[in-house]
């Protein structure tokens, strides 16, 4: 298997992982040696109720069962995407009430860019230092890492920056700022919070000269930091807000959320501004909807604090210097970057799967499903610190 991945799928990098998967289940994945791996990563914040929950494949088997794809996105009315659409209505604060359905996260983002500029008229798009929202040329043009962008160069024009957490750049937001968009906790750059108020002093900046404030939930939303959402932790309802990753329960989706008002503007002047084949597919909407019923009716949210408590207990060491982020997104940051990625390597050997931060080299991500139980978490810990012990011991 893993020749055949190297020789004919297109590789992100030169030295993939290359688990060979033979199935999952719970907080864990089997390979094809019949090892299994205790999953602290969720797909990259993806599986939100573990692998395989019986809530959302019984509504992916129920669904293709009755239709797969029959429309294009916004044509016909199909039970799953509505139902999906307005339990979050029902889940946001007001004004967030209409939401577009896409297909993964980076097209959200491109959907509410072009929201912003739609609805203020404006073309200026302010994003912050060392933020991830994506690949697709869009997105890409919000980065700041410019071993990243050049060689995709020219990217989309009129972007500009601010420092997350720095209250003293707001006032680059101005009468030509069609949009901020903010991740709500920074998430390639180490999981960094919001601080004293920050987001909400964005928020009331925009408001005074009528930009947009975009907040990408793609990774702290569907119950990562305890709350559905990120921003419901520091008070601060954005105008649009964008998801994807754990929405899906496993399958790919995105979706953007914002007022009627504004989300309006996006099918009219020109008709059809925004349009996708295979957004709100049923299949995958039906499947969010059991991700998102599961998270509003049973305790997983509540869950979620007990767990970084006992993360945060168990995850203290000299190699460990702090333990950054909210709930069920942690990023333990080691004393070197050659510790953080011996780490991630070794417990792939001992069948405990950990993962990198895009731009922070010396994180580790531990964003387990939400599912994942205490004694789970007991046991990768051990692994974890089982680890570093021997790391001290070979420095
Ligand atoms: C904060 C954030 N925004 C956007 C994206 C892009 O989402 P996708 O990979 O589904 O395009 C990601 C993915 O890692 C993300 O973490």
């Amino acid at each position: 298997m893993k020749q055949d991945f190297l020789k004919y799928q297109a590789q992100t990098s030169p030295y993939p992982l290359a688990m060979e998967v033979s199935h999952a289940s719970g907080s864990y994945i089997y390979d094809t040696a019949g090892k299994k791996h205790l999953d602290f990563v969720a797909g990259v914040s993806a599986c939100t109720l573990g692998h395989c929950h019986p809530r959302v494949v019984n509504a992916i088997k129920e669904q293709a069962e009755k239709y797969l794809h029959v429309m294009v996105y916004g044509e016909y009315a199909q039970g799953p995407a509505i139902e999906l659409c307005k339990l979050l209505a029902e889940h946001l604060p007001a004004p967030l009430e209409k939401t577009y359905l896409t297909n993964s996260g980076t097209e959200a983002i491109e959907g509410a860019l072009k929201l912003a500029r739609r609805y203020t008229g404006r073309s200026g798009i302010i994003a912050a230092k060392s933020a991830y929202h994506g690949n697709t040329m869009g997105s890409l043009s919000l980065m700041t890492y410019e071993e990243r962008q050049k060689p995709f160069r020219p990217l989309i024009p009129d972007i500009s920056w601010i420092e997350f957490n720095r209250e003293e750049d707001l006032e680059k937001i101005d009468e030509n700022t069609a949009g901020v968009i903010l991740e709500s906790i920074q998430g390639g750059a180490g999981f960094i919070q919001p601080q004293n108020d920050y987001l909400k002093k964005v928020k009331a900046k925009c408001e005074k000269v009528g930009a947009l404030l975009i907040l990408d939930e793609i990774q702290p939303g569907f119950g990562r930091t305890g709350k559905l959402f990120g921003f419901q932790n520091y008070n601060t309802v954005p105008d649009i807000l964008v998801m994807g990753k754990g929405m899906g329960g496993g399958l790919p989706i995105g979706a953007f959320t914002s007022s009627s008002e504004i989300m309006d503007t996006l099918s009219a002047n020109p008709k059809m501004g925004h349009i996708t084949t295979f957004g709100g597919n049923p299949v995958i909407a039906a499947a969010a909807l059991a991700t998102l019923q599961e998270l509003v009716t049973g305790d997983l949210l509540a869950q979620t604090l007990q767990k970084e408590q006992l993360f945060r207990e168990l995850l203290v060491h000299p190699l460990i210097s702090e333990v950054r982020g909210r709930g069920l997104m942690l990023a333990p940051i080691l004393t070197s970057e050659e510790i953080a990625n011996e780490l991630v390597l070794r417990a792939q050997d001992k069948g405990l799967i950990l993962f990198w931060l895009l731009f922070e080299g010396k994180a580790i991500r531990i964003t387990p499903p939400l599912t994942i139980s205490m004694s789970e978490i007991k046991e990768g810990c051990g692994i974890i610190i089982d680890i570093l012990n021997d790391l001290l011991q070979d420095k």
